[in-house]
Protein backbone atom coordinates (compact mmCIF):
# COMPACT_ATOMS: atom_id res chain seq x y z
CA UNK A 1 0.00 0.00 0.00
CA UNK A 2 2.90 2.36 0.57
CA UNK A 3 5.52 1.25 -1.49
CA UNK A 4 5.36 4.34 -3.79
CA UNK A 5 5.99 6.91 -1.23
CA UNK A 6 8.88 8.40 -1.59
CA UNK A 7 11.52 9.77 1.37
CA UNK A 8 10.67 13.43 2.01
CA UNK A 9 13.43 15.30 3.81
CA UNK A 10 12.89 16.09 7.86
CA UNK A 11 10.87 19.29 8.68
CA UNK A 12 13.54 21.80 8.01
CA UNK A 13 12.93 23.38 11.68
CA UNK A 14 12.61 19.88 13.37
CA UNK A 15 15.71 18.57 11.57
CA UNK A 16 18.06 20.79 13.33
CA UNK A 17 17.59 19.07 16.75
CA UNK A 18 18.46 15.74 15.13
CA UNK A 19 21.38 17.34 13.98
CA UNK A 20 22.81 19.03 16.87
CA UNK A 21 22.06 16.01 19.34
CA UNK A 22 24.20 14.48 16.48
CA UNK A 23 27.06 16.71 17.08
CA UNK A 24 29.59 15.64 19.63
CA UNK A 25 31.36 19.06 20.03
CA UNK A 26 31.16 19.96 23.74
CA UNK A 27 30.28 23.86 22.78
CA UNK A 28 27.71 23.40 20.34
CA UNK A 29 24.70 25.46 20.72
CA UNK A 30 21.10 24.61 19.58
CA UNK A 31 19.08 27.87 18.07
CA UNK A 32 16.95 26.44 15.95
CA UNK A 33 13.55 25.34 17.34
CA UNK A 34 11.86 28.20 19.13
CA UNK A 35 11.33 27.28 22.83
CA UNK A 36 12.47 29.29 25.91
CA UNK A 37 15.63 28.39 27.77
CA UNK A 38 16.59 29.88 30.87
CA UNK A 39 20.45 31.17 31.69
CA UNK A 40 21.46 27.23 32.21
CA UNK A 41 20.16 26.42 28.76
CA UNK A 42 17.12 24.93 30.81
CA UNK A 43 13.45 25.19 29.21
CA UNK A 44 12.40 24.09 33.18
CA UNK A 45 8.33 24.53 34.07
CA UNK A 46 7.32 27.25 35.28
CA UNK A 47 7.10 27.60 39.05
CA UNK A 48 3.28 28.44 38.50
CA UNK A 49 2.61 25.46 36.42
CA UNK A 50 3.72 23.28 39.11
CA UNK A 51 1.94 25.62 41.49
CA UNK A 52 -1.20 24.55 39.54
CA UNK A 53 -0.58 21.04 38.79
CA UNK A 54 0.46 20.45 42.48
CA UNK A 55 -3.36 21.95 43.09
CA UNK A 56 -4.48 19.87 40.23
CA UNK A 57 -3.67 16.48 41.67
CA UNK A 58 -5.00 17.23 45.09
CA UNK A 59 -8.66 18.48 43.40
CA UNK A 60 -9.26 17.28 39.95
CA UNK A 61 -11.83 14.48 40.78
CA UNK A 62 -12.48 13.09 37.43
CA UNK A 63 -10.53 12.89 33.64
CA UNK A 64 -14.20 12.24 32.39
CA UNK A 65 -14.82 13.60 28.86
CA UNK A 66 -15.23 17.49 28.28
CA UNK A 67 -16.43 17.52 24.76
CA UNK A 68 -14.86 18.88 21.57
CA UNK A 69 -14.96 22.51 23.07
CA UNK A 70 -12.96 21.51 25.70
CA UNK A 71 -12.31 23.44 29.34
CA UNK A 72 -15.08 26.38 28.15
CA UNK A 73 -13.40 28.08 31.14
CA UNK A 74 -10.01 28.15 30.69
CA UNK A 75 -11.47 29.59 26.86
CA UNK A 76 -13.13 32.31 28.52
CA UNK A 77 -10.43 33.26 30.71
CA UNK A 78 -7.72 33.46 27.36
CA UNK A 79 -10.05 35.28 25.50
CA UNK A 80 -9.84 38.13 28.43
CA UNK A 81 -6.36 37.91 28.60
CA UNK A 82 -5.92 37.99 24.83
CA UNK A 83 -8.88 40.65 24.19
CA UNK A 84 -8.36 42.76 27.57
CA UNK A 85 -10.75 45.48 28.55
CA UNK A 86 -12.93 45.17 25.63
CA UNK A 87 -13.33 41.80 26.07
CA UNK A 88 -16.23 41.40 27.99
CA UNK A 89 -18.67 43.73 26.00
CA UNK A 90 -17.32 41.57 22.52
CA UNK A 91 -17.29 38.04 24.64
CA UNK A 92 -20.98 39.40 26.22
CA UNK A 93 -21.87 40.32 22.44
CA UNK A 94 -22.36 36.64 21.74
CA UNK A 95 -19.59 37.64 18.33
CA UNK A 96 -17.17 35.42 19.52
CA UNK A 97 -16.85 31.73 18.69
CA UNK A 98 -14.09 29.98 20.66
CA UNK A 99 -12.92 26.91 21.63
CA UNK A 100 -9.96 24.67 23.06
CA UNK A 101 -7.54 23.44 20.66
CA UNK A 102 -4.24 21.32 21.14
CA UNK A 103 -1.71 24.12 21.04
CA UNK A 104 -1.60 27.35 18.51
CA UNK A 105 -1.17 24.75 15.71
CA UNK A 106 -4.28 23.04 16.19
CA UNK A 107 -6.05 26.27 16.20
CA UNK A 108 -4.54 26.87 12.60
CA UNK A 109 -5.71 23.87 11.44
CA UNK A 110 -9.41 23.63 12.92
CA UNK A 111 -9.62 27.22 11.33
CA UNK A 112 -8.12 26.53 8.31
CA UNK A 113 -10.98 23.52 7.99
CA UNK A 114 -13.81 25.40 9.28
CA UNK A 115 -12.76 28.46 6.60
CA UNK A 116 -12.58 26.02 3.72
CA UNK A 117 -16.25 24.29 4.62
CA UNK A 118 -17.27 27.97 4.34
CA UNK A 119 -15.21 29.05 1.01
CA UNK A 120 -13.30 26.05 -0.59
CA UNK A 121 -10.01 27.21 -1.49
CA UNK A 122 -10.35 31.05 -0.17
CA UNK A 123 -7.34 32.67 -0.72
CA UNK A 124 -5.19 33.54 2.51
CA UNK A 125 -2.53 35.85 2.12
CA UNK A 126 0.66 35.20 4.49
CA UNK A 127 3.95 37.45 4.93
CA UNK A 128 7.14 36.99 2.74
CA UNK A 129 8.30 35.50 4.95
CA UNK A 130 6.39 33.37 7.74
CA UNK A 131 6.88 30.67 10.03
CA UNK A 132 7.35 27.83 7.34
CA UNK A 133 4.70 25.79 9.54
CA UNK A 134 2.20 28.30 8.17
CA UNK A 135 2.05 26.92 4.68
CA UNK A 136 1.47 23.11 5.42
CA UNK A 137 -1.53 23.61 8.28
CA UNK A 138 -3.57 26.38 6.30
CA UNK A 139 -2.77 24.83 2.92
CA UNK A 140 -3.19 21.09 3.54
CA UNK A 141 -6.83 22.10 4.56
CA UNK A 142 -7.27 23.76 1.48
CA UNK A 143 -6.69 26.96 1.63
CA UNK A 144 -5.14 28.94 -1.44
CA UNK A 145 -1.64 30.37 -0.26
CA UNK A 146 -0.61 33.74 -1.66
CA UNK A 147 2.34 36.32 -0.32
CA UNK A 148 2.59 39.73 0.87
CA UNK A 149 5.99 41.36 1.06
CA UNK A 150 6.77 42.07 4.84
CA UNK A 151 10.62 41.57 5.78
CA UNK A 152 13.36 43.62 3.89
CA UNK A 153 16.58 41.53 4.02
CA UNK A 154 18.69 44.54 2.79
CA UNK A 155 17.25 47.41 5.33
CA UNK A 156 16.27 44.45 8.21
CA UNK A 157 13.11 45.97 8.59
CA UNK A 158 8.97 45.70 7.55
CA UNK A 159 8.59 47.09 3.72
CA UNK A 160 5.60 48.52 5.00
CA UNK A 161 4.25 50.50 1.90
CA UNK A 162 5.31 46.67 -0.40
CA UNK A 163 3.34 45.10 2.02
CA UNK A 164 0.17 47.45 1.04
CA UNK A 165 0.81 47.50 -2.26
CA UNK A 166 1.07 43.83 -2.34
CA UNK A 167 -2.57 43.67 0.09
CA UNK A 168 -4.16 45.14 -2.89
CA UNK A 169 -3.77 42.00 -4.83
CA UNK A 170 -5.97 40.36 -2.26
CA UNK A 171 -9.92 40.10 -3.54
CA UNK A 172 -13.03 41.20 -1.21
CA UNK A 173 -13.23 37.97 1.81
CA UNK A 174 -9.79 36.51 1.26
CA UNK A 175 -7.78 36.15 4.20
CA UNK A 176 -4.71 37.76 5.69
CA UNK A 177 -2.59 35.97 7.89
CA UNK A 178 -0.79 38.40 10.52
CA UNK A 179 1.45 37.59 13.04
CA UNK A 180 0.00 40.04 16.09
CA UNK A 181 3.77 40.21 17.97
CA UNK A 182 7.18 38.34 17.51
CA UNK A 183 7.16 37.79 14.37
CA UNK A 184 8.23 34.37 13.54
CA UNK A 185 10.63 34.61 12.07
CA UNK A 186 12.04 38.01 11.38
CA UNK A 187 11.24 39.69 14.97
CA UNK A 188 10.41 43.12 13.58
CA UNK A 189 6.72 43.75 14.53
CA UNK A 190 4.25 45.99 13.18
CA UNK A 191 4.28 49.47 14.57
CA UNK A 192 0.97 50.72 16.23
CA UNK A 193 0.40 53.21 13.23
CA UNK A 194 1.31 50.45 10.99
CA UNK A 195 -1.57 48.19 12.42
CA UNK A 196 -3.94 51.18 12.17
CA UNK A 197 -3.46 51.78 8.77
CA UNK A 198 -3.67 47.95 7.54
CA UNK A 199 -6.83 47.73 9.54
CA UNK A 200 -7.73 50.87 6.77
CA UNK A 201 -6.98 49.00 3.54
CA UNK A 202 -8.66 45.16 5.42
CA UNK A 203 -12.01 47.05 5.70
CA UNK A 204 -11.46 49.07 2.46
CA UNK A 205 -11.01 46.02 0.73
CA UNK A 206 -13.16 44.12 3.00
CA UNK A 207 -10.35 41.59 3.51
CA UNK A 208 -10.79 39.06 6.96
CA UNK A 209 -7.87 39.55 9.39
CA UNK A 210 -6.25 36.36 10.91
CA UNK A 211 -4.21 37.13 13.45
CA UNK A 212 -1.59 34.41 15.04
CA UNK A 213 -0.94 34.94 18.52
CA UNK A 214 1.60 32.47 19.39
CA UNK A 215 3.99 34.80 21.96
CA UNK A 216 1.78 37.32 23.77
CA UNK A 217 4.16 38.91 26.72
CA UNK A 218 7.15 37.96 24.57
CA UNK A 219 7.78 41.18 22.58
CA UNK A 220 6.67 44.41 25.07
CA UNK A 221 3.93 43.11 27.78
CA UNK A 222 0.67 40.75 27.82
CA UNK A 223 -1.05 44.68 26.14
CA UNK A 224 1.13 45.98 23.95
CA UNK A 225 1.66 42.85 22.29
CA UNK A 226 -2.04 42.46 21.73
CA UNK A 227 -2.86 45.81 20.51
CA UNK A 228 -3.10 44.37 16.91
CA UNK A 229 -5.61 41.83 17.67
CA UNK A 230 -7.56 44.11 19.72
CA UNK A 231 -7.10 47.09 17.12
CA UNK A 232 -9.03 44.60 14.59
CA UNK A 233 -12.10 43.05 17.15
CA UNK A 234 -12.36 46.76 17.53
CA UNK A 235 -12.64 48.23 13.71
CA UNK A 236 -13.07 45.15 11.69
CA UNK A 237 -16.62 43.66 10.85
CA UNK A 238 -15.28 40.26 11.59
CA UNK A 239 -11.35 38.34 12.48
CA UNK A 240 -9.63 34.79 13.17
CA UNK A 241 -7.53 34.71 15.84
CA UNK A 242 -5.46 31.70 17.28
CA UNK A 243 -3.42 31.91 20.55
CA UNK A 244 -0.84 29.47 21.55
CA UNK A 245 0.20 28.92 25.52
CA UNK A 246 3.28 27.03 24.38
CA UNK A 247 5.59 29.75 25.18
CA UNK A 248 4.59 32.04 27.51
CA UNK A 249 3.48 29.15 30.23
CA UNK A 250 6.28 27.19 29.08
CA UNK A 251 3.47 24.60 28.52
CA UNK A 252 4.95 23.20 24.79
CA UNK A 253 4.02 19.83 24.87
CA UNK A 254 1.07 19.69 26.93
CA UNK A 255 -0.69 21.31 23.50
CA UNK A 256 -2.51 24.46 24.91
CA UNK A 257 -4.05 26.69 22.57
CA UNK A 258 -7.32 28.39 21.44
CA UNK A 259 -9.35 29.20 18.20
CA UNK A 260 -11.75 32.26 18.07
CA UNK A 261 -14.06 33.90 15.60
CA UNK A 262 -15.54 37.09 15.98
CA UNK A 263 -19.00 36.88 13.38
CA UNK A 264 -20.20 40.08 11.79
CA UNK A 265 -23.40 39.17 13.90
CA UNK A 266 -24.45 36.65 16.60
CA UNK A 267 -27.02 35.15 14.67
CA UNK A 268 -23.77 33.58 13.18
CA UNK A 269 -22.61 32.12 15.85
CA UNK A 270 -24.51 29.38 16.82
CA UNK A 271 -24.33 27.66 13.06
CA UNK A 272 -20.59 28.67 13.15
CA UNK A 273 -20.04 26.54 16.17
CA UNK A 274 -21.58 23.93 15.30
CA UNK A 275 -19.47 23.11 12.83
CA UNK A 276 -16.45 24.35 14.33
CA UNK A 277 -17.38 21.36 17.01
CA UNK A 278 -17.48 18.99 14.29
CA UNK A 279 -15.08 19.82 12.54
CA UNK A 280 -12.90 19.32 15.93
CA UNK A 281 -14.82 15.71 16.29
CA UNK A 282 -13.97 14.75 13.07
CA UNK A 283 -9.74 15.45 13.54
CA UNK A 284 -9.28 14.59 17.20
CA UNK A 285 -12.71 15.02 18.44
CA UNK A 286 -11.28 16.56 21.58
CA UNK A 287 -8.47 18.77 23.24
CA UNK A 288 -6.22 17.44 25.82
CA UNK A 289 -7.16 18.74 29.48
CA UNK A 290 -4.18 18.54 31.48
CA UNK A 291 -2.35 22.40 30.18
CA UNK A 292 -5.68 23.90 29.83
CA UNK A 293 -6.83 23.05 33.05
CA UNK A 294 -3.28 24.41 34.34
CA UNK A 295 -3.72 27.48 32.87
CA UNK A 296 -7.35 27.87 34.18
CA UNK A 297 -6.06 27.56 37.66
CA UNK A 298 -3.46 29.99 36.96
CA UNK A 299 -5.32 32.64 35.02
CA UNK A 300 -7.98 32.31 37.79
CA UNK A 301 -6.02 32.71 40.84
CA UNK A 302 -4.68 35.61 41.95
CA UNK A 303 -1.87 34.51 43.61
CA UNK A 304 -0.66 32.39 40.78
CA UNK A 305 -1.08 35.06 38.16
CA UNK A 306 0.85 37.30 39.98
CA UNK A 307 3.96 34.18 40.15
CA UNK A 308 3.22 33.94 36.45
CA UNK A 309 3.51 37.55 35.61
CA UNK A 310 6.77 37.64 37.03
CA UNK A 311 8.39 34.60 35.16
CA UNK A 312 7.15 35.93 32.18
CA UNK A 313 8.49 38.79 32.65
CA UNK A 314 11.81 37.40 33.60
CA UNK A 315 11.70 35.69 30.03
CA UNK A 316 11.16 38.48 27.92
CA UNK A 317 13.86 40.06 29.73
CA UNK A 318 16.84 37.60 29.46
CA UNK A 319 15.52 37.56 25.86
CA UNK A 320 15.89 41.14 25.33
CA UNK A 321 19.41 41.44 27.85
CA UNK A 322 21.12 39.06 24.94
CA UNK A 323 19.50 40.52 22.06
CA UNK A 324 21.60 43.75 23.42
CA UNK A 325 24.44 41.37 24.62
CA UNK A 326 24.99 39.91 20.86
CA UNK A 327 24.61 43.38 19.48
CA UNK A 328 27.33 44.86 21.64
CA UNK A 329 29.72 41.62 21.26
CA UNK A 330 29.37 42.09 17.43
CA UNK A 331 30.01 45.71 17.53
CA UNK A 332 33.45 45.10 20.13
CA UNK A 333 34.50 42.78 17.58
CA UNK A 334 34.65 45.54 14.71
CA UNK A 335 31.28 44.61 13.17
CA UNK A 336 29.70 48.27 14.26
CA UNK A 337 26.59 48.62 14.21
CA UNK A 338 25.75 45.60 11.56
CA UNK A 339 24.00 43.98 14.16
CA UNK A 340 22.13 46.51 16.06
CA UNK A 341 18.96 46.06 14.69
CA UNK A 342 18.43 42.76 16.25
CA UNK A 343 18.09 44.60 19.49
CA UNK A 344 15.38 46.48 18.11
CA UNK A 345 13.37 42.96 16.83
CA UNK A 346 10.99 41.44 19.52
CA UNK A 347 10.24 38.15 20.41
CA UNK A 348 12.25 34.92 20.09
CA UNK A 349 13.36 34.69 16.25
CA UNK A 350 15.66 37.36 14.06
CA UNK A 351 17.94 36.73 10.79
CA UNK A 352 21.68 36.87 10.90
CA UNK A 353 21.44 37.66 7.72
CA UNK A 354 24.08 35.36 6.72
CA UNK A 355 24.29 33.17 3.64
CA UNK A 356 23.62 29.47 3.27
CA UNK A 357 27.09 28.55 3.30
CA UNK A 358 27.60 30.59 6.09
CA UNK A 359 25.39 28.82 8.19
CA UNK A 360 26.41 25.41 6.72
CA UNK A 361 30.04 26.63 8.14
CA UNK A 362 28.92 27.74 11.92
CA UNK A 363 27.13 23.86 12.12
CA UNK A 364 29.87 21.86 10.32
CA UNK A 365 32.95 23.26 12.07
CA UNK A 366 31.75 25.20 15.66
CA UNK A 367 28.23 23.05 16.36
CA UNK A 368 26.30 26.14 15.90
CA UNK A 369 22.95 25.48 14.58
CA UNK A 370 20.16 27.68 13.34
CA UNK A 371 17.72 27.67 10.36
CA UNK A 372 18.85 27.67 6.62
CA UNK A 373 17.23 30.98 6.05
CA UNK A 374 19.70 31.89 9.00
CA UNK A 375 16.58 32.48 11.81
CA UNK A 376 18.43 31.92 15.41
CA UNK A 377 16.05 31.38 18.68
CA UNK A 378 17.68 34.24 20.57
CA UNK A 379 16.75 32.22 23.71
CA UNK A 380 19.52 29.42 23.06
CA UNK A 381 22.19 32.13 23.85
CA UNK A 382 23.15 33.25 27.20
CA UNK A 383 26.10 34.17 29.59
CA UNK A 384 28.23 31.47 28.68
CA UNK A 385 28.22 30.72 25.09
CA UNK A 386 27.59 34.50 23.95
CA UNK A 387 31.13 34.70 23.66
CA UNK A 388 31.88 31.49 21.51
CA UNK A 389 29.05 32.35 19.32
CA UNK A 390 29.76 35.74 18.66
CA UNK A 391 33.76 34.80 18.03
CA UNK A 392 32.67 31.87 15.76
CA UNK A 393 30.48 34.27 13.74
CA UNK A 394 32.92 36.96 13.46
CA UNK A 395 35.58 34.17 12.34
CA UNK A 396 33.22 33.24 9.86
CA UNK A 397 32.16 36.52 8.03
CA UNK A 398 35.84 37.70 8.33
CA UNK A 399 36.84 34.87 6.14
CA UNK A 400 34.11 35.41 3.59
C1 LIG B 1 9.50 27.57 15.83
O1 LIG B 1 9.18 28.34 14.93
O2 LIG B 1 10.64 27.14 15.96
C2 LIG B 1 8.47 27.15 16.84
O3 LIG B 1 7.26 27.76 16.58
C3 LIG B 1 8.38 25.67 17.00
C4 LIG B 1 7.80 24.95 15.83
O4 LIG B 1 6.92 24.11 16.06
O5 LIG B 1 8.22 25.17 14.70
Amino acid sequence: MFEHLQLIPPDPLLGIIDKFNKDTNPNKIDLGVGVYKDENNQTAVLDCVKQAETFLLKKQTSKSYLGPNGDKNFTRLMCQLALGEQSAGILESGRISALQTPGGCGALRVAAELVNRSKPGVKVWVSDPTWANHVPLLGDAGLTIEKYPYYDHGTKTIDFSAMLEGLKAAQSGDLVLLHACCHNPSGADLSQQQWHDLCDLMLERELVPFIDMAYQGFGEDLDKDAFGLRLVIEKCPEAIFCISCSKNFGLYRDRVGVVGFMNVSKDTSPALMSHLVQVVRGIYSMPPDHGAAVVANILGSEELRAGWLVELNTMRERIQHMRRGLADNMAAKGFGEDFRFVESERGMFSFLGINPSQVQQLGDEYGIYMADSSRINIAGLNANNLEYFCGSLATVLSAS
